[in-house]
């Protein structure tokens, strides 16, 4: 559980941002009683950032009647002896004050007929609509409550603001806390690539491989992985979401591995690309170490003051250079830049924001390519190359796939990387590979 000073840092803040006589709305992840066997839970992390509270169907309100009246208020399940026989117990709402710091705490299963209590004589409601059906109706119920019910016809909330944008931007700044959790979730998955890179060897079956790596993580007190793990050998490192993980790989190819854990709900997101029979021959090696120049060229760039763009072009531009040099491109490197013709080559964007979620919240697009790096953002960098084996290039280019992916935190003078115990120099990997296998 979150500390309550942080979830209090956490609620001052946003509470600053919201005007006089406003009330904020953030809901948890709805239960769904019927898939219940069937699905793991999973925290909405926006609820989470500000609660720490690991429940379905629960509301967190805050209402802010000036900067001196705020009041907390959770709904979340009530205590249940019959559900505890199956579920276990759940924290109820007499340990929810104290452990979710709230002035109040109501049970989940009253909150039709209580919710509008707290939101009368308010001017403002913030809301994320859109996000589950279930809450949509209850928030509108409510506000049709207030109109219907004549002795309080004087204040109905008039104005909903999407609260998306301004929580959105307090997690795109990290705080220690959140930055050690990251640094030890890069730590963690780095060892199980390096697991992998040990265990790889010809005849393996992919799921082979993705089961070293979840042993790693939960041999480390690791759950859940960040989003599905990718292994890919041979052709299937070019399909850029093969999660089937279903082939045997074969001496020769090479095998992309894009995995990483969740660590107290805070994500990494690693891939190291390398020879399955521990050597890389001559076209891997050369690709290879396109992409990695790149990687390295984008990590001495990344810095406070910095935009992505600029990142992106140096490293589209290193990728082109070589492209042609091996004869994969031919033509004028300006032109293939500027007309796009790399991009059957590499076609994915250089960065994604990384925190409670592995694409994290933020501005995305042309407004992510413009954002000004700076201390405390943590993003990821991940330049590829995947030659499809029907690429029109020499034969023994074609089904290579080659990503190499790290995750760095901006600092005041530079990033840190937190994923540097994932080894990815040609000859490191070889030499780790060459190690005495798990049995
Ligand atoms: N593993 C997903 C990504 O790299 O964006
Ligand atoms: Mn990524
Ligand atoms: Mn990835």
């Amino acid at each position: 559980m979150i500390s309550v000073n942080i979830l209090k840092k956490r609620r001052d803040i946003l509470i600053s941002k919201m005007v006089a006589k406003s009330a904020i709305l953030i809901f948890a992840t709805p239960e769904n009683i019927k898939r219940q066997n069937e699905y793991q839970f999973r925290q909405n992390k926006d609820f989470w950032y500000f609660t720490g509270f690991n429940e379905p169907n629960a509301l967190f309100i805050i209402v802010k009647k000036d900067d001196k009246f705020t009041q907390k208020i959770l709904f979340n399940k009530p205590k249940d002896p019959d559900n505890e026989i199956w579920f276990g117990s759940n924290l109820g709402q007499d340990s929810a004050l104290t452990k979710i710091d709230v002035d109040y705490a109501l049970p989940w299963n009253v909150i039709n007929e209580n919710i509008y209590r707290f939101l009368i004589g308010l001017n403002t409601i913030y809301y994320a609509w859109g996000e589950y059906v279930e809450a949509d109706t209850l928030v509108f119920d409510a506000l049709n409550n207030i109109r219907n019910d004549k002795s309080h016809s004087s204040i109905i909330p008039s104005t909903i603001i999407d609260w998306r944008p301004l929580v959105h931007e307090m997690r795109l700044f990290k705080g220690p806390e959140e930055i050690e959790l990251l640094r030890i979730a890069g730590k963690i998955s780095a060892l199980a690539h390096t697991r992998a890179m040990k265990a790889c060897h010809a005849n393996m079956f992919e799921y082979q491989l993705e089961g070293e790596i979840h042993h790693e993580f939960s041999y480390h007190g690791v759950k859940f992985p960040s989003y599905n793990t990718i292994v890919g050998s041979g052709n299937n490192a070019c399909i850029l979401h093969y999660t089937k993980n279903k082939n045997k790989m074969c001496d020769g190819d090479l095998v992309l591995v894009d995995a990483g854990c969740s660590f107290k709900e805070y994500a990494s997101d690693i891939t190291r690309t390398f020879p399955v029979n521990g050597k890389f021959n001559k076209q891997q090696r050369e690709l290879y170490n396109i992409v990695l120049t790149a990687l390295k060229s984008a990590l001495l760039m990344l810095k406070p003051g910095i935009i992505i763009d600029e990142v992106n072009n140096v490293v589209i531009n290193i990728i082109v250079n070589n492209l042609v040099k091996i004869g994969i491109l031919k033509g004028k490197v300006d032109e293939l830049i500027s007309e796009g013709t790399y991009q059957q080559f590499f076609m994915h964007n250089l960065s994604h924001w990384l925190g409670l979620d592995v694409h994290d919240v933020s501005r995305y697009g042309k407004s992510m390519k413009n954002q000004i790096l700076q201390p405390n953002m943590v993003l990821t960098v991940e330049p590829g190359l995947y030659i499809s084996p029907y690429a029109n290039v020499p034969i023994e280019y074609r089904g290579i796939g080659i990503r190499i992916e790290d995750n760095i935190l901006i600092t005041e003078t530079g990033n840190e990387c937190f994923t540097n115990g994932a080894v990815k120099e040609i000859e490191l990997i070889e030499d780790i590979m060459k190690l005495k296998k798990i049995n």
